[in-house]
Formats: C-alpha cells, structure tokens, sequence
C-alpha cells in the first residue's frame, strides 16, 4: 500500500526552476555561466536595510506573531506608497500583507474561484499560476498573450469567453514571461470587462517598480467602486532584494478582505513578522537606493535591446520591458527545452524554455535579463550566435 496522491496536485509538472538548475554544466568551465533563468535581484539588499534587519533580530517581540494582515504601520506606508505611485488613496484596510505575492494569489484565487469554476489567463503565463489553479480544480481558459501585432491581450478575447463558471481574469504586468507592460489603456478595458460581467480582475504587479517610465500604471484604483472588482498583487522581493525574506501585498475591497483572512490565518497566521518591521524601513527610507537600482534596470533593458541587434543574431527579441525579455529561438522544429539544454551545457546560458510559460510556446525562451549586469549582454550576444 503507498499514499494516493490527489489528481489534482499529481498532474501538476514538478516546479520548473529546480529543473532548469540541473541543466548547469558540471565540472570546470572558461567562463561564467550567465544566469537568465530566475528572476532574482543581483544585488544584495541595500546595506541600511541588512543593518535594520540585524537590529530587528535582536528585538525581544520579533518572534512573536502579528496581525494577520501584517502590523498596522506597513500597511499605512504601503496604502501611502501606492496612492503615491498610482495617483491615488488607498487606505490601509484595504492592504493585506502576505508571504509573498505567490501566497497574495493563492489567496485571491481561493476567494473567489472552486473547483469546476473557470478563469481567463493569457498565456504564455507565470507558470506558478498555472500551477496553482490547476491544483484548485480551476479551469484555465487561455488567450492569447500577444494580440493584433501587440505584446498585450485584448479584453475582447477575454469577453468572448466568460460564462457563468468565469471568476476571474488574471493579468499579470509587467508581464512575466514577456516582459510587456500593459497600457493604461488596456488594463481599463480588461477591467470593464470584469465589472459588466461581475467576475473579478486579478493583477499581478510584481514588476511594477522596474517599469522604465515613472507615470502611474493605471488608473484603475480611482475607479467608483473599483473594489467590487480589482484584486491587485504586489512582491516586496524584487525591489528590495528580500526574495528570501518572502513579503507581498494584496490590495482589494472591504469583502475580499474579510474572506482572505480566513485563508491567510490558515496558511501562515502572518507573514513574517522581522520582514514586515524590514520593508516597513524600506518603504521610508529607501527612496534613492531605488532610484539607483531603477536606474540600473533600465540601463541593462537598454543593453539587452541593443545586443539583440547584433549582426548574425538569428535570436528575435520578441518583447521585453521590465526584467524579462521573451525570445523567438532560430531552431524552428526543436522543442525548446532541448534548446534550452543546449544553451546551459554548450554556452554557459541559462534560460527557461517557453513549454514551461504553457502550450504553443515552442519557438521561445525566456530571459531573465535583470540578473545580468549590462556590460556582460554583448557577451549573451556572442554566446548565442555561438550556439546558432
Ligand atoms: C509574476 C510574479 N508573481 C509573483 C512572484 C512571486 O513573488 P514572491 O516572491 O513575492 O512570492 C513572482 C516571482 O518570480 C512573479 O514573477
């Protein structure tokens, strides 16, 4: 007799980073392996914030538990920095604190969706998504990602598929795989799309902070009545560098988030106590330790775009912005994993292959280009004419 394993969580692939790793060439090599594969700052966090983190620890309180939806402070200054960024007022009841943006859509998706429901989600997707709603039950119905010669989804493929089993549209921008941001534009009419229809519009903004051009994202917080609809998901960890520490947000309206405590209660009871007292530093204090590492983001976008106009590169850069470029491989007919294989054995490249972002996604790779330094892109460029 052994365990039966839920269908559900069985028929899930197993998480793709851990096997992207195993691809790294072993043994001695000439050259450092140029590492696009996760999207993980590479940097540590600012000295300031590791000081307050040491100072933290030593706090007798530090080990005790919080509120559910994280201490009172953090979500004033989180409410104050997003009205700041977005042009807006949120107030701190409509911020809940997670452990990490990965818990932020567990929880959204739980409260609004079951098993047998259905959601829309333009793929190629962030495969954590994918993951988490198929272990749910939870129908995915796709559209595609990229529309009318865009790297954005039109809200009328949305339309045409929602039925009374619809929950929610997810997006995610900037996006992961791709790297677009979404226009201001269009995420209005996703969201009108999610309002007639009554369903709710879940927007990942992990990436939110590496957006090249300082203007609000969106609109959609100074929406009458935007929170009978918009559940928006945020990451401490790219911006601060605290991917470890694991801190997100969940910004949504009065009835969202009384149900999601439940959830939250029952997954963590908080979310890390020393990372709330952290960011909650961060977010005050930090403002020009950004603004530099901003700065640096959009120094290697400019990099990546421009090694990708080598001559002889048969590579296509199909989208990029903040922190992922999507690429066309030139091996038509080969599946992307094994091109993916090849890169990391053959030229020291790690990268994820497109089967990993969902079906039809063969032809492509992604680069997470935000790893790499800007002087090391006319070296990716190098190394992929070298594997042509
Ligand atoms: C789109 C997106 N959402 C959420 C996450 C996870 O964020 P966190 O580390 O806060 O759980 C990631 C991490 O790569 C991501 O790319």
């Amino acid at each position: 007799m052994s365990i039966e394993i839920s269908p559900l969580v069985e028929r899930v692939e197993f998480p793709p980073i851990a096997e992207a790793m195993s691809w790294i060439k072993k043994g001695p090599s000439n050259r450092e392996l140029l590492n696009m594969c996760q999207a993980v700052p590479s940097y540590p966090p600012a000295p300031t914030l590791q000081a307050e983190i040491a100072r933290l620890a030593g706090l007798p309180e530090i080990g005790g538990y919080t509120d559910i939806y994280g201490v009172a402070p953090l979500r004033e200054a989180y409410a104050k920095h997003v009205s700041v960024d977005y042009g807006t007022r949120i107030a701190a009841s409509e911020v809940a604190i997670t452990t990490g943006c990965n818990q932020a859509f567990a929880a959204a998706i739980m409260a609004v969706a079951k098993a047998g429901d259905n959601v829309i989600l333009p793929t190629p997707y962030y495969f954590n998504h994918q993951m988490w709603l198929t272990m749910m039950g939870i129908e995915i119905r796709p559209i595609p990602a990229f529309s009318n010669g865009t790297t954005h989804p039109d809200s009328m493929d949305a339309a045409a598929l929602v039925d009374e089993r619809t929950k929610a549209i997810i997006l995610c921008t900037p996006n992961n795989p791709t790297g677009a941001i979404y226009p201001a534009a269009v995420l209005e009419q996703f969201f009108t799309v999610a309002q007639v229809a009554g369903i709710a519009l879940v927007l990942d903004e992990t990436y939110k902070d590496f957006r090249p051009d300082p203007v609000p994202p969106h609109g959609l917080f100074n929406k009458p009545d935007w929170q009978g609809t918009l559940i928006q998901l945020y990451s401490f960890s790219k911006i601060y560098a605290l991917a470890g520490y694991r801190l997100g947000a969940m910004i949504a309206g009065p009835e969202i988030m009384y149900q999601v405590a439940k959830i939250l209660d029952c997954m963590t009871i908080c979310p890390p106590h020393i990372t709330q007292r952290a960011v909650q530093f961060g977010l005050t204090a930090l403002d020009d330790w950004k603004t530099e590492k901003k700065a640096v983001m959009r120094e290697r976008l400019a990099a990546l775009r421009s090694a990708f106009e080598t001559p002889g590169l048969k590579y296509e850069l199909v989208s990029s912005g903040a922190y992922f470029a999507y690429v066309k491989h030139p091996f038509m007919g080969e599946l992307s994993k094994s091109v993916a294989k090849r890169l990391a054995s053959e030229n020291d490249v790690l990268c994820l292959p497109g089967s990993m972002f969902g079906p039809e996604q063969e032809n492509y790779m992604r680069f997470a280009f935000a790893n790499v330094e800007a002087h090391r892109m006319a070296g990716l460029a190098e190394r992929l004419i070298e594997s042509q």
